[in-house]
Formats: C-alpha cells, structure tokens, sequence
C-alpha cells in the first residue's frame, strides 16, 4: 500500500485537480493498494473524482476520526461521518496528533476501535522521537504504542488494520531511516504482534513505513521484506512524484 497523508494541504478545488492528473498516471499500476487522506473538507469532492475518474478502487481516508458516533463533540467527525463523504479509511495516532494534540495511547485505541466498528480500514501510527532513539528506548516505545493501540481487538480487526511506523525523526525532515532500521523496526513490530496474537495474524499485518519517502528512495525502503508499502507526507502533494511513488520499482 502506497498512502498520500496531505496534512493540512489543499483546497477542494486543487483536490480535485490533482486527482484529474493522478489518476491517468497510475493507469497501469499493479498489485498495489493506492490511499490519499485529503484534509475533513476534501474528503467527499476527492472521493468522487476519483470515482468521475473510473478509480473507485484507490481508496481514500481520514486524516483523523473521533470514537463517538454522534454526540455532542464540537469540531469532531464520526466513522460514519467519513464513510458518508466516501472515505473507507482513517489514520489514527500521527505523531502530530500525539505531539500538539496531546493524543495518548488509550485514546488512539479507542478510536481505532471505534473505525473498526463503524466499517473503516485503520491505518495506527507509531515512531519514536530522537531523543527516544538517542538513549536506546525506540524498541521499548514501539512496543508499548503496539501493544496499547490494541488493546481489546478481535481477530476480524486485524484484516481491516494497518500499521505505519513513522520515526518521528524522519518526518518532513528530509532524513529517511535507512533501510536497516526501517527493516529492524518494522521487524520489531511483527514480533511484538507475534509475541501477543501469533504468526499468522502478525505475518499477514501490513506495515507501511513513513517519514521522508521520496521518488529516490522509495525503491531501496520497498525492497525491505517487512515493508509492506509506504505512508508520504510532503512527496505525495505533486501527483507526479507521488505517482512515481505509487509506481516504485520492485526488487
Ligand atoms: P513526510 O513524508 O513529509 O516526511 O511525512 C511523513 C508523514 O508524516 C506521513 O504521515
């Protein structure tokens, strides 16, 4: 899976641009799921551009969701809100969240129970700061992301969730990890899911890896065994990097 995190970018109407011109470029794309996650306000006009442009099978996601369904939460937006505007996705717990909106493991999990439950494919996040990494603690802060984001799932959740491990490091950085330590970690992450559901169900998880992917070095990251696709902050604004991305050259 190739994912597009725009963050706060783009307008509905240069949404809808971009996917006029992506869509033609990623025509013979093969064997592999293609994901945008445009901004709340985006997600609907993104969603039928996509489908204008015969491509109902790139799915499009959430950048965020709340875990109530209705209610009185100002400024949040419900799993079925989301589906209704034609989204299939939500990521829960960017570090960015974590970072300037305090967001916490246990609330991470409660909302991606909460997508699970109102039909959403999850995609969590976790990565560990540099300063985490720099005094030997990335392992011990994975695994706890790991193991509290799902704390309570059932075995049907995990075909509908996907991992992103994100140092947060790496991110709009311009410093990717290398594929060693992209490969240690999501390593890592497999044997933490093994350890606490087994080989099947932590062999079949998908691990996207995030934080400064970019067309020169997407194919190295791709060609790591345990990475199973890619989350992109800055490389997936312009469709044609990101459609390069999409097209990444397997090893
Ligand atoms: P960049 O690709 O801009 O480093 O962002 C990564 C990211 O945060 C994707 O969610």
């Amino acid at each position: 899976m190739i994912a597009a995190n725009w963050k706060m970018y783009k307008t509905i109407p240069e949404a809808v641009a971009y996917v006029g011109r992506f869509v033609p470029m990623v025509r013979n794309a093969a064997d592999v799921d293609i994901l945008i996650a445009p901004p709340f306000t985006a997600i609907s006009s993104v969603a039928a551009a996509l489908k204008k442009g015969g491509r109902t099978d790139i799915f499009v996601a959430a950048q965020d969701v709340f875990y109530e369904e209705k209610g009185a939460f100002t400024g949040e937006v419900s799993p079925s809100m989301i589906r209704d505007a034609g989204g299939g996705f939500a990521i829960v717990g960017h570090s960015e969240r974590r970072q300037y909106f305090h967001e916490t493991d246990s609330l991470v999990n409660k909302k991606a129970k909460a997508a699970l439950k109102g039909g959403l494919g999850v995609i969590i996040c976790v990565g560990e700061t540099i300063e985490e990494r720099n005094t030997g603690r990335t392992f011990d802060v994975v695994k706890r992301q790991v193991s509290e984001a799902l704390v309570e799932f059932q075995e049907a959740d995990f075909k509908n969730t996907v991992f992103a491990y994100e140092p947060i490091w790496a991110i709009g950085t311009g410093v990717t990890a290398t594929p060693e330590q992209a490969e240690e970690a999501h390593l890592f992450i497999r044997s933490v899911m093994k350890e606490i559901y087994g080989g099947d169900i932590a062999g079949d998880m998908r691990i996207l890896y995030g934080g400064s992917v970019k067309p020169d070095n997407v194919d190295e990251i791709m060609a790591c065994p345990d990475v199973d696709g890619a989350l992109v902050g800055g490389a997936s604004l312009d469709p044609e990097s990101f459609s390069r991305l999409v097209m990444f050259k397997k090893g």
